[in-house]
């Protein structure tokens, strides 16, 4: 076909436009405006068009973001105005100060410092680049290098997506931008996938993986790394006056020209909003989806910034509050076991002392043997331990360069190192497990610390130390001894009074009345957690039926409705009710385990016995309840009412004003399932202050998070349109 040369110069324009615009919406907005193989099959048909058509090329198509030619070395860029560094400050006494001193500053200068305001933003953990644009179109991007002459990294940063090649109209004819490359953490992780199949060594954190992508020789290569980009502010601009007068409204204009600029940003008055900020993206920080290393504050008003001035290379209007490192190097001293509730041996790492995340860190759980084995870890290694916001610290790794020629492998005990039982370890388990049961000291007493806590038996008072000391001295063998327990037995126990020791019995008295499903929970069965005794209350209704289970017969009548019910969902036809929902062959094979050892029945006689009087749920689903052989054909029930019906909703980290059982409960009432793992099946996390796994598990799943103001809203909403 031969068309004529403006309507195919017409139809490159169009191309390009639409692919840029696509670019902005996944890349900077996120919010992709079209599928993958669509903007695939636009950019082939663009790549072809060009390829037929050279005397179209232009630098700033994005067709070349896939990477141009490699070059043999980068040239120098002088920058424009000089990148300069910020100061630190590490806690909020050095924050109080910058503002004392900003303050001064600016008192000292004629401002009128009484109407000072901050911008507070992220501290994103990248390099720091320069982009300049010429009338709309991005002509060299450069590093920071010594701050005054960077390297020439253009072709490499036109692979980067978010970064726009040609901007709205309306920007000045110069406009430099400056602002951080980084790796968001799923780009990551592929990356060191990638690096793992192929044998090679994985990147230590993304921002190295990033800084080796930005300074590849071969744009291609930069390419496959996905960078990303975001703005925090800018270097040479054209025509300065035309722009706003403070710092956050020039960072909401160069998101209107197409730049990405971090989404998490605040304007404060005082010192005090500043720490508040700070306190709320620490808690939110596992959560997104690239690494920040703090937060920066700026002074707001940008015609102040010359009068409040520099101290050496960094400026005084301006300073990053700077999160604790979560990654420091200690020395790997020992190796101890650790004998948890249910047996299992755990190889927990004794560390030299060492500040990280924050606080002090002596102990790091190892997980099994084969964690260590994976790991390479030898006792007398320098190791890399990382404690990130809440969750508990771990031993990444071993730094094999500093490893002492004394270093000594770790053998796992074929025995209890508490009660000298023999360790086996099942098939297909990754654990050890001490065979001793209640007999063993450590099980006990973790076994008592488990019964009585505050989501099971809820005794108050009953803490790690007395436990210990009842445990050692041999005065409880079984919670059931609990029950035996006087007040002058209880005085004698060291750091105990008469008066709390009265407490102490009274509240195991009052333990006495509890129900079912915390009496469940609380014995400690293997895989039987909060809702799985949950769902055992419910179906069996009562202690004695649990007992007197068929076992052979549910897991019949389980396999028949499963059955029924596959048959039956591609016709839309009604549902059977599957009895013990959620209950698999492997928690029955344990439930079976448990309640056929003698030891167990008697424990719970005993406890019974002793008053405690764990009472039925109050709405028992009557069409699952049932003792003997479970008859299928049930419809089901119809699907539960309220406003979070059909959800399964994880709550994690520290809620506002309510505990995560309360929170659970709440869930509940308005019919939704709270879950305690974060999986596809997921439909909601809701997260508090200091959130850390599942939080990160729910980003990386990409399953909304919601804060409890969000779910009482969703609630509320509910409420609204029933009544
Ligand atoms: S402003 C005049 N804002 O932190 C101030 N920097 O030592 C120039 N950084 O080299 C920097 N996020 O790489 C600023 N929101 C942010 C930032 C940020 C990360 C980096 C940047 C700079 C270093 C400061």
């Amino acid at each position: 076909m031969n068309r004529p040369h403006d309507a195919v110069q017409a139809q490159i324009a169009d191309l390009r436009d639409a692919l840029e615009r696509h670019n902005h919406a996944y890349y900077v907005l996120d919010a992709p405006s079209i599928p993958d193989a669509e903007y695939d099959r636009l950019f082939a048909e663009l790549q072809a068009l060009e390829a037929a058509h050279p005397q179209f090329d232009v630098p700033d198509s994005p067709t070349r973001r896939v990477g141009g030619a490699p070059v043999q070395a980068f040239g120098q860029v002088r920058h424009a105005a000089p990148m300069l560094s910020l100061q630190n400050a590490f806690d909020d006494a050095e924050v109080l100060a910058f503002d004392r001193r900003v303050r001064e500053a600016a008192a000292a200068a004629g401002l009128p410092a009484d109407t000072l305001r901050y911008c507070a933003e992220l501290k994103f953990d990248g390099l720091a680049i320069s982009l300049r644009y010429e009338d709309g179109r991005f002509v060299q991007g450069a590093t920071r290098g010594d701050g005054a002459v960077g390297e020439d990294v253009t072709a490499n940063l036109r692979t980067v997506r978010s970064i726009p090649l040609k901007l709205a109209p309306g920007a000045p004819r110069l406009l430099e931008v400056r602002g951080e490359v980084l790796m968001f953490r799923a780009d990551f992780d592929r990356l060191n996938a990638d690096q793992a199949a192929r044998g090679d060594k994985p990147f230590v954190n993304p921002r190295n993986a990033a800084a080796g992508g930005l300074r590849q020789l071969d744009p291609t290569l930069t390419a496959k790394r996905r960078l990303r980009f975001f703005a925090y502010g800018l270097g040479e601009v054209s025509d300065e006056l035309t722009l706003s007068a403070s710092h956050a409204g020039v960072l909401d204009w160069l998101a209107g020209l197409g730049f990405p600029v971090g989404p998490l940003r605040a304007v404060c008055a005082d010192a005090h909003a500043l720490l508040a900020f700070y306190r709320d993206i620490a808690s939110r920080r596992a959560a997104l989806p690239y690494d920040i290393d703090g937060v920066v504050y700026k002074v707001d008003q940008r015609r102040w910034h010359e009068a409040i001035g520099f101290v050496a290379r960094a400026p005084r209007f301006a300073i990053a509050h700077k999160f604790p490192a979560e990654e420091a190097v200690t020395e790997l001293l020992d190796i101890d076991i650790q004998v948890g509730r249910t047996g299992v041996l755990t190889p927990v790492a004794r560390l030299r002392p060492v500040f990280v995340g924050g606080v002090t860190v002596t102990n790091a759980t190892l997980h099994n043997q084969d964690e260590l084995e994976r790991k390479d870890l030898l006792i007398g290694d320098m190791v890399v331990v990382r404690r990130a916001g809440d969750v508990i610290p771990e031993v990444v790794r071993a730094v094999p360069e500093r490893r002492p020629a004394d270093a000594r492998r770790f053998v796992m005990p074929t025995h209890c190192p508490v009660c000298g039982s023999t360790a086996v370890r099942e098939a297909g388990e990754a654990a050890w497990r001490c065979v001793g049961g209640l007999y063993c000291k450590a099980q006990r007493g973790q076994a008592i610390l488990h019964f009585a806590q505050r989501r099971a038996m809820d005794i108050e008072g009953l803490g790690g130390r007395i436990v210990e000391q009842l445990v050692e001295r041999d005065l409880i063998r079984t919670p059931a001894d609990l029950y035996g327990l006087s007040v002058s037995t209880l005085a004698g126990l060291e750091r105990m009074g008469d008066k709390s020791a009265a407490n102490l019995v009274a509240a195991i008295a009052a333990s006495r009345q509890v129900s079912l499903e915390r009496f469940l929970f609380a014995l400690g069965i293997r895989h039987v957690g909060e809702e799985v005794a949950r769902v055992l209350a419910q179906s069996f209704g009562s202690l004695e039926s649990l007992m007197a289970a068929d076992w052979e017969g549910i897991l019949v009548a389980k396999a028949a409705a499963q059955k029924a019910n596959a048959r039956a969902r591609p016709r839309a036809e009604a549902l059977v009710d599957v009895p013990l929902e959620g209950v698999g062959p492997e928690i029955v094979a344990a439930l079976r385990a448990f309640l056929g050892e003698s030891h167990n029945r008697d424990v719970m006689a005993q406890l019974l016995a002793a008053g405690v009087e764990p009472s039925p749920p109050q709405h028992t689903r009557a069409s699952v309840a049932f003792t003997g052989v479970w008859s299928p054909g049930h419809p089901s029930e119809p699907a539960a009412q309220g406003a979070l019906a059909g959800h399964t909703i994880v709550v994690t980290g520290t809620l506002a004003g309510m505990s995560r059982p309360e929170a659970e409960d709440l869930i509940r009432q308005h019919g939704g399932t709270a879950s305690g793992s974060v999986s596809r099946r997921t439909h909601f996390v809701l997260a508090g202050a200091d959130a850390g796994s599942k939080l990160a598990k729910a980003s990386a799943l990409g399953i909304p998070v919601i804060d409890l103001e969000t779910m009482k809203r969703m609630i509320q909403n509910h409420d609204d349109t029933q009544s």
